[in-house]
């Protein structure tokens, strides 16, 4: 049975793992980079499982203890958007997916979230063509609000693990606005 939990500091050098993985494995899946990521000091993991009541992630561990997916999850700052929080982060690894562990964190993050006095809002990014997490959110109701055009741009070079043929960074969002005539 999968054991969902909030990760404390003795947790960052596992968390740490498991994030630059899921940013190697599935870099068009989150805006922040592997490149990016590598660089930062294990004090800066530390420092992100700050565990406050505005600010934590989750780990979802197996029975043997090994931690096999995550979500994080931060509320927004200052008084006029305070009633707002954000989801990020949320990764399965890939031999773990399909059985539920992904609902089970989206379940145990929004219920940890609603419990927070005021909060009435909470929003999350999906890159587009991601249907398998587009469709886990929707199944708890999150509704698509907005299309950003061109969100992402991953560098196919840069993601040494999946080399595309092309050359050409791939850009994730709707197509775009046409471009400006002269
Ligand atoms: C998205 C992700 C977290 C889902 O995790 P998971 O543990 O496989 O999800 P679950 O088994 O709990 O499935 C829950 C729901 O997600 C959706 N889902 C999961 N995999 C799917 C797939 N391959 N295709 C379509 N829908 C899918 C379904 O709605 C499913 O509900 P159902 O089983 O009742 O049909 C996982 O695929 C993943 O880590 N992907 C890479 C990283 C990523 O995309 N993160 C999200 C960033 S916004």
């Amino acid at each position: 049975m999968t054991k969902i939990r909030i990760l404390r500091a003795a947790d960052a050098s596992t968390f740490r793992n498991l994030r630059l993985e899921a940013l190697r494995e599935s870099p068009t899946s989150f805006a922040s980079s592997y490149e990016d990521e590598a660089r930062l000091t294990p004090g800066e993991f530390v420092r992100r499982l700050a565990r406050t009541d505005e600010s934590w992630v989750l780990g979802a561990f197996d029975p043997t203890n090994t931690i096999v997916g995550c979500v994080g999850w931060y509320r927004y700052r200052g008084r006029k958007i305070s009633h707002k929080s954000h989801i990020w982060g949320m990764y399965v690894i890939p031999a773990e997916r399909g059985k539920g562990i992904g609902r089970a964190l989206v379940n145990e993050a929004l219920t940890r979230a609603r419990a927070q006095a005021g909060m009435t809002q909470i929003d999350l990014l999906v890159a587009a063509g991601n249907t398998a997490a587009a469709s886990l959110y929707t199944s708890f109701g999150f509704e698509r609000v907005a299309v950003y055009p061109r969100a992402l741009c991953v560098v196919p070079t840069l993601n040494k693990r999946r080399p595309r043929a092309s050359g050409d960074p791939e850009c994730i969002g709707s197509p775009g606005f046409p471009p400006a005539r002269e």
